[in-house]
C-alpha cells in the first residue's frame, strides 16, 4: 500500500515537473516553438557528439551531425518576419539583414557537413576540427542574432 502511495506520488511529482517545464518555454507557439524544439536538439546533439568522441566511436556521430546540417539547412524559412518578440530570443537584427542571418546559417551547414564527412570517412582529426568549427559558427550566428 505504502509502496503504491509512494509510486503515485512520484508519478505525479514528476508529471507537475514536466508541465512546469512546458510552461516554462511556453507562450512559445507555432513556427516559435517548432524552432526553439530543434534548437534545443542541437544543443543535445553537440552534447551527444562529445561523447562519441570522447569513445573514438565516429560513427555513431554521423546521424548527428546530419541532424545538425538538415536543420540548418531549413532555419532561415522557420523565421518569416515579424516572429520575434517574446518569448522568442530572436534578435530583430534577422530582418534588418535576412542575407547576413541566412549566410550565417549557410556556414553552419557547410561546417556540419563536413562533419558528416569526416565522422563518415572515419578520419577523426578532420572530425574534431569540423565539430569545433560547427560550434564556432553557432555561436557566432547567436552573437549577432540572438537576444540573451
Ligand atoms: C543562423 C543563426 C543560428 C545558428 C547557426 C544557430 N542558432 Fe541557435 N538560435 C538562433 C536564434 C535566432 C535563436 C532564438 C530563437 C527564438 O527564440 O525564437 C536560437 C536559439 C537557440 C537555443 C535556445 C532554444 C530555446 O529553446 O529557447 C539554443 C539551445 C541554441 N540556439 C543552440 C544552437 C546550437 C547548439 C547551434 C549549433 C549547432 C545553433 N544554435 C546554431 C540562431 C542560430
Amino acid at each position: 500500500m505504502t509502496l503504491r502511495k509512494t509510486a503515485l506520488a512520484t508519478a505525479l511529482a514528476l508529471s507537475c515537473g514536466f508541465s512546469m517545464l512546458a510552461y516554462a518555454h511556453s507562450g512559445a507557439t507555432g513556427i516559435v516553438k517548432e524552432r526553439m524544439d530543434f534548437f534545443t536538439q542541437n544543443k543535445d546533439d553537440l552534447k551527444a557528439i562529445k561523447t562519441h568522441f570522447r569513445n573514438g566511436d565516429l560513427d555513431a556521430i554521423v546521424p548527428l551531425a546530419t541532424q545538425i546540417r538538415d536543420w540548418a539547412e531549413k532555419m532561415p524559412a522557420y523565421f518569416p518576419a515579424g516572429s520575434d518578440g517574446k518569448p522568442s530570443e530572436a534578435s530583430p537584427q534577422i530582418w534588418l539583414d535576412f542575407s547576413g542571418f541566412e549566410r550565417a546559417a549557410n556556414a553552419n551547414y557547410q561546417a556540419a557537413n563536413q562533419l558528416v564527412i569526416a565522422a563518415k570517412a572515419g578520419d577523426s582529426k578532420a572530425a574534431i576540427n569540423a565539430f569545433k568549427a560547427t560550434a564556432a559558427t553557432c555561436k557566432s550566428c547567436h552573437k549577432s542574432y540572438k537576444l540573451d
